[in-house]
């Protein structure tokens, strides 16, 4: 099927699409620094699938140490790229320290591919480039909307380079929007690692559940939702990772110069209460929550409208957020194993 270059691939997406394309009989190549990430995840991608995945520890901002990878395998079919720091509140803080990783990063990786021709990208993007969308269900053809943060406008900046890089190149790419990706592998082997104090919602709530934060802050209860809370479309990690997997199928069938937008989500919006008396119905356990001020920059609702990736990726998720959640809490007191 073909050598697959994961960057960021020791991460939480990553690591779950590394399982994905090993199953779907691809020979996945990781490229990681453990910037954001943890070596002994390596370990638990053997045990689950038997196979040893040759890990390069290289910084994606370093085109010597690229080539040196894509020199000792020029065979590589394509590259999912996922090294980037993803955190909204982080990149208000020290812009300059995401645009620099999070575009040149990309740059390096498109130069590399030049020189290579490697034939496929698949780019990992975000709903944040819709920023506060005029409807809360979005299509690949709603706006872009300026964005709301600077990690948000590295997606957007991302997305422009690739289009206007690829159209011009014999390679082809796909712009993954994703949603909200919540929960982990059902093993327990593998899943979400925040550094430090969790900026997302499912992180911080697990571990209050679990003992380590004291209460969950719910940001906001008088938005103009049918609960006053936020509504986003939480989507389970493995379908998120299964469809990377779709979009290279996808792309070995395209024309070249071809880049392609998807939304990656599940088609349902839920609010941030729906998501706390979810989780506590499915796993039989209390949340202790407070309701406190509106997150600045947070958008009031958005969810996906998946139909172009289920008709032309034929990607359809399986999971439902009862099952998300459960995994989601199988995995935090699994961590206790192994950090
Ligand atoms: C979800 C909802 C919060 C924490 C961001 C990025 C997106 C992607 C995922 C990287 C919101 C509420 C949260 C908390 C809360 N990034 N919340 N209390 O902001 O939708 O998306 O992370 O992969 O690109 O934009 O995700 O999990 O931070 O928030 O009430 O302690 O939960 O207000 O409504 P978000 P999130």
């Amino acid at each position: 099927m073909g050598k697959i270059l994961v960057t960021g691939g020791a991460g939480y997406i990553g690591s779950h699409t590394v399982v994905e394309l090993i199953t779907a009989g691809y020979t996945p190549i990781i490229l990681d620094d453990f910037r954001n990430s943890k070596p002994f995840i390596i370990g638990q991608l053997k045990e689950i699938t038997g196979q040893d995945v040759e890990v390069c520890q290289v910084d994606c901002n370093n085109k010597s140490a690229v080539e040196s990878v894509f020199k000792a395998h020029p065979d590589i079919l394509g590259v999912i790229h996922f090294a980037a720091y993803k955190a909204v509140g982080e990149s208000v803080e020290q812009p300059l320290m995401y645009y620099k990783n999070n575009v040149n990063s990309l740059l390096v990786i498109l130069e590399v591919m030049e020189q290579f021709k490697t034939k496929h990208l698949v780019f990992s993007s975000s709903c944040t480039v819709y920023g506060e969308p005029g409807k809360p269900v979005v299509t690949e053809s709603t706006p872009i909307q300026s964005a709301t943060s600077p990690y948000g406008d590295t997606k957007i900046v991302c997305e422009k380079v690739i289009d206007f890089t690829i159209q011009n190149s014999k390679s082809n790419a796909a712009l993954l929007r994703y949603f909200n990706p919540i929960g982990a592998h059902d093993s327990a082997k593998i899943g979400e690692l925040p550094q430090g104090v969790p900026n997302n919602l499912l992180p911080y709530l697990t571990q209050t559940v679990n003992g380590i934060r004291d209460h969950l802050t719910i940001f906001g209860d008088d938005y103009n939702t049918a609960d006053g809370t936020c509504i986003r479309d939480y989507i389970h990690v493995v379908d998120l990772a299964k469809a990377h997997v779709k979009a290279i199928d996808w792309l070995k069938l395209q024309d070249e110069g071809i880049v392609e937008p998807f939304n990656l989500g599940t088609g349902h919006g839920s609010s941030v209460l729906d998501i706390i008396h979810t989780f506590e119905e499915v796993n039989q356990v209390k949340v202790n929550y407070k309701i406190g001020q509106k997150r600045a920059g947070d958008v009031e609702q958005i969810y996906a409208d998946p139909t172009k990736a289920n008709t032309e990726l034929k990607w359809q998720p399986q999971y439902s957020l009862g099952d998300a959640l459960k995994h989601a809490w199988k995995w935090e007191k699994s961590l206790a194993e192994y950090v």
